[in-house]
């Protein structure tokens, strides 16, 4: 039987049907139109430093920032770092206890991710990332305390916004678009390790257009489960990522605590 932590007995918990997707066609035109204009930016290229992905992605040859840039020689280093929005603030002596990129003191500039990619073959597999509504930390991606909705967000992404916020959360920490694209993949990886939490962390994934191959599989790979739905909870304990397709595709996680009454109610519905 499947080693998926999953959600109630399930794989995933599908939220189509639960909620009206009916304006997903009209979001999703809204957000074509909105990308050529927002400031995107890579993600996730250190999650192997970070050791969430699952152990047969390490050896995958897939050069990982945190990896790389650990082996940096001072002068690479101070290269590295000539890319920075702020190269005056690097200590060059100090070179081995920076560490940089999500998560971290340092998040990279875009000459800075460009430079890895080009010159170290660092894979980002999401390259075109932007937040709707701002975390500072992966810890507070849960909290909606002194948050509010970016003002590109609100300006060109309205009725994505609107619907958003009427989603069941009493409060939302992070609304994040992840963009991937054609040919890329997200590598398996766990965004939260099993056992650290009593509950699911709560989040909606969106998937207005339903053509991302997302995908749960448990440690062992004897379950690989394919997440047919536009709307989604997942249990992010379980390796989760995004098979590689030859065209772009995108979706919406958006973070933060449900409403204590739909919750049981969508569980009582659900048999769970
Ligand atoms: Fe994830």
């Amino acid at each position: 039987m499947s080693q998926l932590c999953g959600i109630w007995g399930r794989p995933y918990i599908d939220l189509d049907g639960v909620l009206d997707t009916s304006g997903f066609t009209e979001i999703d035109r809204e957000i074509s139109l909105a990308l050529p204009d927002l400031e995107v930016s890579y993600t996730g290229g250190s999650l192997k430093w970070m050791n969430v992905v699952a152990p047969w992605v390490q050896d995958d040859g897939y050069a990982d920032l945190g990896q790389v840039v650990g082996g940096f020689d001072r002068d690479e280093f101070a290269r590295f770092v000539s890319f920075a929005d702020d190269p005056g603030v690097f200590d060059h002596e100090r070179f081995r206890e920076y560490t940089f990129g999500d998560e971290t003191d340092h998040p990279l500039s875009r000459r800075q991710m460009l430079y890895l990619k080009y010159r170290h073959g660092v894979y980002f597999p999401w390259k075109v990332c932007y937040h709707l509504l701002e975390n500072d930390r992966w810890e507070d991606k849960h909290s909606g305390a002194g948050k509010r909705f970016a003002e590109s967000a609100e300006r060109l992404l309205p009725k994505t916004v609107a619907f958003v916020r009427g989603l069941p959360f009493t409060e939302i920490g992070r609304v994040v678009l992840f963009g991937i694209e054609a040919n890329d993949h997200a590598p398996m990886h766990r965004d939260s390790e099993p056992g650290k939490t009593l509950t699911v962390p709560h989040s909606i994934s969106l998937d207005p257009r339903g053509n991302k191959r997302f995908v749960l599989t448990d440690p062992q790979r004897e379950r690989l489960v394919e997440v047919e739905s536009r709307a989604y909870w997942f249990n992010d304990m379980d390796y989760h990522g995004v098979e590689a397709d030859p065209f772009f595709r995108y979706s919406i996680r958006v973070d933060g605590v449900f409403d204590s009454k739909w919750l049981s109610a969508l569980r009582r519905r659900l048999g769970g």
